[in-house]
């Protein structure tokens, strides 16, 4: 063989192995230590942020193991369209918490894996929170809207966050139930489903029940188990909890809200039972309450004058669409988003991610690209309104899981912004000396749902509120 030809031969073959090699290996990522992996690096707060760490050092995702799970983090926007998107059949699922089992028994939709149960459930939350769908929900948001700007007249800023809480937290609610089903428990029943959620989401955690880090754990049986006694009683309690909110619709005696419109389209929604039903309202509820509530003023006023305003002002409001879309960026409720987990071994850019790793995408770091959002760190609407204006950031998540609330987000944080800046003017409040205080950046609070921590704000009213 003539020694040119020699060396392609050699040149191919040495390639082939490479590319041979390279397919089987995990993408690069943190080593950690030998057992334990990246465990002890992994805050217990704000797992985002290491996330972002991380980011720096590989470029557009990467994988670590803890305690012999395997975590790959996206945090490039294109990356995650392949993989949660053009993938999605084989990232769908969600990681298997024994804790949630025990807890949701496999019928809170948003913690189960991509399977029947989940599509019948998913269902059932487009048919509803679909654009068109929300038509239905308009007259709820505008009458809780007039609500809030009332209670709101007379309120220390502090109490603020509280008020828009319980303002998105009965608007969900009466989109639920219906707008009848209001009475006297419903600041009690938004208490318990809020509590609900949150116990839910924090036994996912590692740190507060060890079955969580050793599911060989599930093998002992319930009665010597704490676990499992737990997670059975909090399912059979919240599980008659949720049944009696949902009954009125489940009985016909409501044909108002989410559960009687699941009820009308039962016989399209194969196999679908009441249970699914009443705890798809939940996965809905929990999921939607926290994430809602996060200067366009001279177009609110000149738009909608001196009536407040309603969703036939959202085309004329294009800077409070910018304003919008620019808190969910800056600071994004979710900045983590939440995990799914490959269902099967899969290769991407010449590498296999095994089955079973959890996936995180790092909303964070999309929502800071510099390439698409120049001078990330500074809040500036006017980004959205540039030609070509910047898309919109990424927060809703990819592929089948995207958040079906959505639409339902957006509707109501649009209606909240523009009539809060119609009723109210905001400045930073003074302290003793009458020097400005302005609130850092840096105080958020919560975990994998962020929320700022309380602050002073000044807010007058600009005109009468309409009683
Ligand atoms: C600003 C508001 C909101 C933001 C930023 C947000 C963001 C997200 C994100 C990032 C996910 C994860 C998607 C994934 O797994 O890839 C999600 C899932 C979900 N969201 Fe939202 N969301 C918001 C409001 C709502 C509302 C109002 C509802 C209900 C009416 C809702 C219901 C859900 C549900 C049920 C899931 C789980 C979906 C599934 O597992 O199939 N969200 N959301």
């Amino acid at each position: 063989m003539p020694l040119n030809l020699f060396f392609i031969a050699a040149g191919l073959i040495a390639c082939l192995l490479i590319l041979r090699r390279r397919a089987d290996a995990s993408p690069p990522g943190p080593r950690g230590v030998p057992l334990l992996g990246s465990a002890l690096e992994l805050p217990s707060k704000f797992p985002f942020r290491k996330f972002n760490e991380w980011s720096k050092l590989y470029d557009g995702w990467f994988v670590f193991s803890a305690i012999g799970q395997k975590f790959l983090v996206i945090t490039n926007y294109d990356i995650a369209v392949d993989i949660l998107e053009k993938m999605g059949t084989q990232t769908a699922d969600r990681p298997t918490v024994p804790m949630a089992i025990y807890m949701a028994r496999h019928i809170a939709f948003t913690l189960e894996n991509y399977g029947d149960r989940w599509r019948r459930c998913r269902r059932l939350a487009h048919e509803n929170f679909n654009i068109r769908a929300l038509d239905q929900y308009h007259g709820i948001y505008e009458l809780g809207t007039a609500k809030l700007l009332r209670q709101l007249s007379n309120i220390d800023p502090l109490k603020v966050p509280e008020e828009l809480l319980q303002f998105s937290g009965t608007l969900t609610y009466e989109a639920m139930y219906g707008p009848e089903s209001g009475g006297e428990n419903v600041k009690q029943n938004i208490r318990k489903v809020w509590e609900m959620a949150e116990t839910l989401g924090d036994a996912m955690s590692p740190a507060k029940f060890i079955i969580n880090l050793i599911p060989a754990l599930g093998m002992l049986p319930e009665r010597i188990s704490p676990w499992k006694q737990y997670g059975t009683r909090y399912f059979n309690e919240h599980d008659r909890f949720l049944m009696e909110m949902a009954q009125p619709g489940l009985t016909g005696q409501s044909d108002s809200g989410f559960v009687a419109s699941c009820m009308r389209m039962r016989d399209r929604t194969e196999g679908i039972s009441d249970a699914e039903i009443a705890w798809t309202s939940f996965a809905l509820y929990g999921a939607g309450v926290e994430t809602h509530i996060n200067g366009a003023q001279d177009e609110v006023r000149t738009v909608a004058g001196d009536s407040p305003p309603t969703f036939e002002h959202r085309s004329k409001m294009p800077y409070v669409m910018a304003v919008m879309k620019e808190v969910l960026r800056w600071r994004p409720v979710l900045p983590a988003a939440l995990p799914h987990t490959a269902s099967q071994d899969f290769h991407y850019n010449g590498y296999r991610i095994e089955k079973g790793t959890y996936i995180f995408y790092n909303q964070w770091n999309m929502c800071r690209d510099p390439a698409v959002y120049p001078d990330y760190d500074v809040f500036r609407p006017e980004r959205f309104l540039a030609d070509p204006p910047a898309p919109d950031p990424p927060v809703f998540g990819f592929g089948r899981r995207i958040c079906p609330g959505r639409n339902f987000a957006r509707d109501l944080l649009f209606l909240a912004i523009s009539n809060l800046l119609w009723a109210y003017h905001f400045e930073k409040a003074t302290d003793a000396d009458g020097k400005t205080i302005t609130p850092s950046p840096e105080d958020i609070d919560g975990n994998i749902l962020l929320h700022p921590k309380p602050f002073q704000f000044i807010m007058t009213p600009r005109r009468e509120i309409p009683q």
